[in-house]
């Protein structure tokens, strides 16, 4: 064992070579495939990320109009797949239900667990993955409230029918808000890779064993679930309302963050790479502003946020620790303005981060890298002759 070198958490272990997604924490710089993060945001769709993530370039119009087909002719699930769902309580946690039906697809689509098949049938899972997300993720959400599911509408594209999926009601006319879709696909561009973090280390391990995609996305949705990762998102307003009730006294809750017997943290704060600063939460802030005034809303904890973050910047313990706000601090504000439930927040982030995942479960397949299998220090007892039981 003196040969290994240890590295809990795998502060300092490159575990592979990748040409997706760029990231310099010290600068704060975030890149797909070379494209800037906020030129991205700015710019493009969730879907040409989705496309240029996948496949490594931005799409020309019409091989962007196929893959939007594409997705759209498979977006529909079989029925079912919803007597799954209807046997789950209605107080299931959403990310339960998503990661279940997403391993339920190799149920559907047994061909996907030959590790051998062709280029083009790899494709069609990748394709049925995107397209059915937003539908299980919707259902999982209609599931909770206990309403009956919408099917997919392909006339609309992929945030609207998603929103329509999730808010429209029987007999009832809905019409989807273009501010909040686009707010939407602003919100899953964010998302949609972070190169090596808990979830997509998680997929590229589990399919390292040649396990099928969607066994290896639902593994990276199990991870992004929990409240250092993914989860944080939905902690973020759990802890904002929690500050808000206890009528906004931001410094004891700071206090709280800072004390070393208290295991409360501030969520929505510091990061394994950023050392500076997220460049998803600059612009995620600005949208927050932006989103919440175009919608008319006015949420007294936005201002609660803002004050956290101004204090937090300016306080010893943050300073040296070099701990900022990281993309859940502000994203969860924009998802409740959108009408979002809470523990839907998560779910919100799996359908933004699953073209990474994709794209990174594809690079380490064509890459042929080998099993995932770290190495440890063994602490335990050393060799000892068995007790029988009359002895014990
Ligand atoms: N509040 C209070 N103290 C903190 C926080 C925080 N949010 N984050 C880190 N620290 C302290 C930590 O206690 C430690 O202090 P000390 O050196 O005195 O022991 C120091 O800062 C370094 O922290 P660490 O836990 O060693 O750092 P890490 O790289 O292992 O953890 C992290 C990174 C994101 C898990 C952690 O910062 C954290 O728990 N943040 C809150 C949860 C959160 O917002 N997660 C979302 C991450 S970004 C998006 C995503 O992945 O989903």
């Amino acid at each position: 064992s003196g040969l290994i070198t240890l590295d809990p958490g795998f502060k300092n272990t490159g575990s592979t070579k990748s040409a997706i997604t760029f990231l310099d924490g010290e600068k704060g710089i975030l890149r797909y495939r070379g494209y800037s993060i906020e030129e991205l945001a700015e710019k493009s769709s969730f879907i040409e990320v989705a496309y240029l993530l996948i496949y490594g370039a931005l799409p020309s119009s019409e091989e962007l109009t196929t893959f939007q087909n594409e997705i759209k002719y498979h977006t529909l699930v079989h029925e079912d797949i919803k007597k799954i769902l209807e046997g789950f309580p209605s107080n299931a946690h959403p990310m339960g239900v998503l990661s279940s039906l997403v391993t339920a697809l190799t149920a559907f689509y047994p061909e996907s667990l030959d590790p051998n098949r062709s280029g083009d049938a790899v494709n069609l899972s990748i394709i049925r993955i995107l397209a059915k997300m937003p539908t299980f993720a919707a259902w999982a959400y209609k599931n909770e409230v206990g309403h009956p599911v919408n099917y997919p509408d392909n006339r609309l594209d992929y945030c609207s029918n998603f929103l329509k999926m999730m808010f429209a009601l029987p007999a009832a006319e809905y019409e989807v808000d273009p501010v909040v879709a686009n707010a939407l696909d602003k919100l899953l561009i964010l998302h949609a890779d972070h190169e090596q973090n808990c979830s997509t280390s998680t997929v590229r391990i589990v399919g390292s064993s040649q396990a099928s995609l969607y066994a290896s996305i639902s593994a990276g949705i199990n991870a992004l679930w929990g409240p250092l990762h993914g989860g944080a998102n939905s902690a973020v307003i759990n802890m904002l309302e929690n500050i808000r009730k206890d009528g906004g006294d931001t410094k004891k809750w700071m206090a709280k963050a800072k004390d070393k017997d208290d295991p409360f943290r501030l969520m929505g704060f510091g990061h394994r790479v950023y050392k500076n600063f997220d460049p998803r939460a600059k612009i995620i802030k600005k949208a927050a502003d932006d989103v919440l005034d175009k919608l008319g809303v006015n949420d007294p904890i936005l201002e609660i946020a803002k004050g956290l973050e101004r204090e937090a910047l300016e306080d010893e313990y943050f300073v040296e620790r070099k701990l900022y706000p990281n993309v859940d601090f502000y994203s969860g504000i924009i998802y409740r303005a959108l009408g979002i439930p809470v523990d839907m927040f998560t779910v919100m982030f799996a359908l933004g981060r699953l073209p990474g995942w994709i794209a990174q479960w594809k690079e380490m397949r064509e890459n042929h890298e080998p099993i995932g299998r770290p190495r440890q220090i063994y602490t335990g007892e050393n060799l000892r002759p068995y007790v029988d039981m009359s002895k014990r």
